[in-house]
C-alpha cells in the first residue's frame, strides 16, 4: 500500500480528549483507552470513525461505557471500524487491548528493556499500543495513569506534569500525569521500572522554575552529569537565540540500552539511546561528548519545533527534523568552534547524504508518496532538510530569518502545519517570494553546478560563467532550475578581498551571489588584478561544484581565505583529484603521484601554531574512500582507491614525518581530561599525527605505546583503530585489544567501540573477523547498538571489507537482513541501505551485489520496511 500526500483529509471525527489506564504486565499489559469524539463540522453523517491499530488484541470496546453491538463495529486488517455514531454530540469510545511488551521485539509501541518497560511511538508505534487515529494532525490532552509493580516499578512516567500517585492494592502503585499540551499520538511516552537519576533545575527566563530529571540505570549516575549540563545549555541557548521558553513544571529524558534510532522527543519524556547520555573521560571519546550535546540539543528543541507545531501528515517530516536539526547545527557551532563544526556537517552531509541523493533510494526533502514512513526518517530529510533551513537563513539575511521564525511561533503554535505554512512565513516576514527556492524541498538530486572564469585586465573585470544541472532521480527525470545561494570571495594576489564596483547579471547581495537560471554570467568591475574566487563558502549551498581550478589558486585560497570553512574546502578541492589519480594509477598499475602542492599546503597548515588545533585536525584527515567512490561516480574498484588512498597518505607521512612526530608528542603533558571543544581539538590533532607518524614508520611500537598510557577514552580508541587497522595481526594488537575487552567487558557501549574497531579493519579478511565476532559471547543479536556496531559498521564503513570482489560480503549482508527482519524490521532496513551505491561498483561486484538484493526480495514474510527498500533499490 501506498500512500500519497495528494491523498491527504482531516478525519471524519475530532477526538477531544484521551484517557489512558495501563495495568503493566510483562506479557500481558492491559491498556483501556477512553477517547471523547465529536464529528467533524462537515463531514457526511454516516462517516464511520475508522481507527489504526497494528498486532492488537482487542478485549473490550464501550460506547459511552457500554459493551458496543457486534454489528456496529469491525476489526479486520490492523482498522477498527465503528459505524452509527451521533451526528453532532460528543460521546466516548473506550478500547481495552491487551498487548505483550516483553514480545515486543520491534521496539516499536511499549516494549521492555533490560526490565524497564519504555514507548517508542514515531511514527505508527501509538497504533501497536492501542486502536488510535494514528496520525500527526490529531491532536489532543492525555491523562494517563500507570498501575503497575511496586516493587520492580517504582518509577511510572508518562508526559507532561504528575497528577499524583498511591498505593494500589495488593503490592501495586499508581501514578497519573497529565500532560496539558495538545498533542499527536506519536509523543506519547510511558516508562515504568527501577532507575537511577540525576537531577537538576532550570530557571527560565520569565522566572519559573522547572525540574530537570535525567532517568539511566542505577549506578551509571555519575556517567549522566554531561547530558544534564548540555540539557541545561540547551534550554539557555533556546531562550537567547529564537526566544523560546519550556513550557512544563518538569522535564525528563529517559536512557534506555534498546533502541532502534538516536533518542525520541517525546512531549517533556524524551527517550533516549543510552549511547547518547552516557559519558566519561573513561569510557566516552570526545565524538561520543559531541553527538550527546548535539542529541540532547535535538531533542529538547523539538518541544518547539515539532511538539507545540508538528506536522500535518509523515510528508511534512522535513518540517520538524530539518529545522530542528539546523537548530541544533547552530547550537553546536555556538557552543564550539564554528567553523569546526561547519566542516564535519559537510563532511557528514557529504558522505551520508550526497550517495543517497544520487543512488536508487533519492527522494525530496518532502516527498509525496512512500510506502513505510519509517524508510523515509533518512539523512535527505534530517541532514539535506537542515541545509535547506540554512539556506533560508542566508538568502534572508538574520534579522529576516528571525522576523519569519517568530512568525512561525506566532502563527502555528498548536498546529499541526505544512512545509508551505513554513515558507509562506519567510515570504510574509521579508516579501521575498520563495516559490522557485522551495524546489529545493520538492526535486530530489544534488545539483551539479560547473563554473569557469576569466579575467579582463585592460578593463579590469572579472567574469564567472555559471551552469546549473539537476540530476535525474528515480521519478523525477526531468528538473527546473533551483535558487542556489552562492556565497563568494574574489582573493586578491595579497590575500586581500576585492571589493568590485559594478556586478552585473545575477543579483548579488552582500557576499551572495544568487544563481537562479540555468546559466548566468555574471560580471564584475572595478577588480585590480586577477582574483582567485572562493566559491560556495561555509557550503552555503549542498551543491556539486565543478570548477576546475588550478591548484596554486586553491592553494592561495587554502593559505588566506578569511573563511576557515572555505580553506578546509580549497585543500579538499586540491587532495580529492590527487587521490582520484591514485586510485585509478593503481587500478591500471601505474605509478601513483603525488602532489607536491598538495603536502606543501597540508603540512604548512598543520604546523601553523596561529590555527586552532581542530582545524588542523580536519585538515590532516584526507578525503575519505568513499569520498573518492563518490568522486569517481562509477565503474569503482574499492581496492584499487584504497591502494591510491594509502600511497598518498605514505608520502603525506614521509614528507611530514618530523613535524608529525613533534605534533604527536605535543600537549602530551598530562592535563586533567576536560571534554571542551578546545582540548577535543588538541586530541584530535595529536591522534592525526600519530596516524601519519605510524604510517611513516610502519611499525605497531607508537600506536601500542599510545595506547597503553592513554588516560582516555578519545586517545585509547585512536590508538587501538591505529594498531587494529594497520596492524592486525601484531602481537601488540592482539595484546591491546583483549586488555581493552577484559577491561570494558561489563560496559556495553564501550564493548559496541570494540566491535566497531575490528568491523572496520580493512581488507579481505574482514568478514571472517565479523563472523568470528558473532560467536563471541559478548555478541547481542537483539540489541540494536550491537548489531549496528558490528554488522552495520561492517557494511557502511569498511569499504575493501564489504565489497570483496568474491561477493561474499554482500551474501553476509543478505543472509543478515533476512535474519534480523523477523525479529526487527527498521534495523534490517537501516543496514541494509548500507548498499545504496551498489551501481556505482565496477562489474563484478555489481553483479554479486544484484544477486544478493535479489536473494533478499525473494524472502519470504519480508517486512513491509525491508520490502520496500530493496525493491527501491533494485527498480530505482
Ligand atoms: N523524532 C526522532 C528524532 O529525530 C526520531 C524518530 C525516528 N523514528 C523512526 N521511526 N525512525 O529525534
Ligand atoms: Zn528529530
Amino acid at each position: 500500500r501506498i500512500v500519497h500526500l495528494a491523498d491527504y483529509r482531516p478525519t471524519d471525527f475530532v477526538l477531544e480528549r484521551v484517557d489512558l489506564t495501563f495495568e503493566l504486565d510483562p506479557t500481558e499489559t492491559k491498556c483501556t483507552s477512553r477517547m471523547l469524539l465529536h464529528r467533524r463540522d462537515g463531514a457526511a453523517p454516516d462517516a464511520p470513525l475508522v481507527l489504526d491499530g497494528d498486532e492488537l488484541t482487542m478485549s473490550a470496546l464501550l460506547f459511552d461505557g457500554m459493551p458496543m453491538d457486534a454489528e456496529r463495529f469491525t476489526e479486520e486488517n490492523d482498522v477498527l471500524t465503528i459505524r452509527d455514531l451521533p451526528e453532532t454530540d460528543s460521546f466516548e469510545i473506550t478500547v481495552e487491548t491487551v498487548i505483550n511488551p516483553e514480545a515486543n521485539t520491534q521496539l516499536m509501541g511499549l516494549y521492555r528493556t533490560n526490565g524497564i518497560y519504555c514507548t517508542q511511538c514515531e511514527a505508527e508505534g501509538f497504533r501497536r499500543i492501542t486502536y488510535f487515529y494514528d496520525r500527526p494532525d490529531v491532536l489532543c490532552v492525555y491523562t494517563v495513569n500507570i498501575i503497575a509493580d511496586r516493587q520492580s516499578c517504582p518509577l511510572l512516567l508518562s508526559n507532561g506534569n504528575f497528577l499524583g500517585g498511591a498505593g494500589y492494592g495488593e503490592g501495586k502503585h499508581f501514578a497519573a500525569w497529565f500532560d496539558p499540551h495538545p498533542k499527536p499520538s506519536y509523543l506519547f511516552a510511558l516508562v515504568a521500572g527501577d532507575l537511577g537519576v540525576v537531577e537538576d533545575t532550570f530557571t527560565t527566563m520569565s522566572g519559573r522554575e522547572v525540574a530537570l530529571k535525567i532517568y539511566v540505570e542505577h549506578g551509571k549516575e555519575p556517567r549522566a552529569t554531561y547530558a544534564m549540563d548540555a540539557l541545561k545549555r540547551s534550554m539557555k541557548w533556546d531562550e537567547e537565540v529564537f526566544g523560546r521558553e519550556y513550557d512544563l513544571d518538569i522535564f525528563m529524558v529517559v536512557a534506555v540500552s534498546d533502541f532502534n534510532m538516536g533518542a525520541m522527543e517525546n512531549k517533556g519524556l524524551n527517550v533516549f539511546n543510552d549511547k547518547y547520555v552516557l559519558a566519561d573521560p573513561e569510557t566516552a571519546t570526545d565524538a561520543d561528548y559531541a553527538n550527546i550535546e548535539a542529541i540532547i540539543a535535538h531533542e529538547y528543541f523539538h518541544n518547539w519545533t515539532g511538539n507545540r507545531i508538528t506536522c500535518r501528515d509523515w510528508f511534512q517530516l522535513c518540517l520538524k527534523e530539518g529545522l530542528t536539526v539546523y537548530r541544533d547545527h547552530e547550537f553546536s557551532a555556538d557552543q564550539r568552534s564554528r567553523a569546526v563544526k561547519r566542516i564535519a556537517e559537510v563532511r557528514h552531509l557529504k558522505s551520508e547524504q550526497f550517495p543517497e541523493d544520487a543512488g536508487p533510494l533519492a527522494h525530496p526533502v518532502r516527498p509525496t508518496k512512500y510506502r513505510e514512513i519509517n524508510n523515509f526518517y533518512t539523512t535527505t530529510v534530517y541532514e539535506k532538510g537542515a541545509e535547506v533551513t540554512r539556506m533560508i537563513a542566508t538568502i534572508l539575511g538574520p534579522d529576516l530569518f528571525k522576523a519569519g521564525m517568530d512568525l512561525y511561533f506566532e502563527r502555528h503554535d498548536g498546529d499541526a502545519a505544512t512545509v508551505e505554512d513554513f515558507v509562506k512565513c519567510f515570504e510574509d516576514a521579508s516579501g521575498r517570494d520563495l516559490t522557485q527556492f522551495s524546489l529545493w524541498y520538492h526535486q530530489a538530486g544534488t545539483p551539479l553546478v560547473s563554473v569557469s572564469s576569466s579575467y579582463d585586465q585592460a578593463n579590469a573585470a572579472f567574469t564567472l560563467s555559471l551552469e546549473q544541472i539537476v540530476p535525474p532521480t528515480p521519478g523525477q527525470a526531468a528538473k527546473d532550475p533551483m535558487h542556489i545561494p552562492l556565497c563568494f570571495g574574489l582573493l586578491l594576489p595579497d590575500g586581500t578581498e576585492a571589493r568590485p564596483t559594478s556586478i552585473s547579471g545575477a543579483e548579488v547581495a552582500g557576499d551572495v551571489l544568487h544563481l537562479t537560471e540555468r546559466s548566468q554570467t555574471v560580471t564584475f568591475g572595478g577588480v585590480p588584478a586577477r582574483p582567485v574566487v572562493t566559491l560556495n563558502r561555509g557550503f552555503s549551498a549542498p551543491v556539486n561544484l565543478h570548477f576546475e581550478q588550478a591548484p596554486a589558486d586553491l592553494a592561495h585560497i587554502a593559505r588566506h581565505d578569511p573563511d576557515l570553512f572555505a580553506r578546509w574546502q580549497a585543500l579538499n578541492d586540491i587532495a580529492l583529484p590527487s587521490l582520484v589519480e591514485a586510485a585509478r594509477s593503481a587500478r591500471s598499475g601505474a605509478d601513483i603521484a603525488v602532489n607536491s602542492l598538495l603536502t606543501d599546503t597540508l603540512i604548512a597548515i598543520a604546523g601553523d601554531e596561529t590555527l586552532e588545533p581542530a582545524f588542523r585536525a580536519q585538515v590532516l584527515a584526507l578525503p575519505s574512500e568513499s569520498d573518492i567512490a563518490r568522486e569517481l561516480g562509477s565503474n569503482n574498484d574499492p581496492d584499487a582507491i584504497r591502494v591510491g588512498r594509502e600511497a598518498v597518505l605514505a608520502f603525506v607521512a614521509g614528507e611530514g614525518a618530523s613535524l608529525f612526530a613533534s605534533l604527536s608528542d605535543l600537549h602530551r603533558t598530562k592535563v586533567s581530561f576536560t571534554p571542551d571543544a578546545d582540548s577535543a581539538g588538541r586530541r584530535a590533532l595529536r591522534n592525526a599525527a600519530l596516524a601519519y607518524l605510524t604510517i611513516a614508520e610502519d611499525r605497531p611500537a607508537q600506536a601500542a605505546q599510545a595506547s597503553a598510557a592513554a588516560d582516555n577514552m578519545t586517545d585509547l580508541s585512536a590508538a587501538l583503530t591505529l594498531l587494529a587497522h594497520r596492524f592486525p595481526e601484531a602481537p601488540e594488537t592482539q595484546a591491546a585489544l583483549e586488555t581493552f575487552r577484559a577491561r570494558f567487558a561489563e560496559n556495553a557501549l564501550v564493548l559496541d567501540k570494540w566491535f566497531a574497531i575490528q568491523a572496520t579493519i580493512p581488507g579481505e579478511a574482514a568478514l571472517g573477523r565479523v563472523q568470528h565476532l558473532m560467536q563471541s559471547p559478548h555478541f547481542n543479536a537483539s540489541n540494536p547498538n550491537r548489531v549496528r556496531a558490528l554488522v552495520g559498521t561492517f557494511a557502511f564503513s569498511n569499504p575493501t571489507g564489504f565489497n570483496r570482489a568474491d561477493g561474499e560480503g554482500y551474501r553476509f549482508l543478505a543472509s543478515q537482513i533476512l535474519e534480523i527482519d523477523p525479529k526487527n524490521p527498521q534495523l534490517a532496513a537501516r543496514i541494509l541501505t548500507s548498499m545504496r551505491s551498489w551501481r556505482s561498483l565496477e562489474a563484478v561486484r555489481r553483479e554479486h551485489a544484484l544477486n544478493a538484493l535479489r536473494r533478499i526480495a525473494a524472502g519470504e514474510k519480508l517486512s513491509a520496511d525491508v520490502s520496500d527498500i530493496v525493491e527501491r533499490m533494485l527498480n530505482g
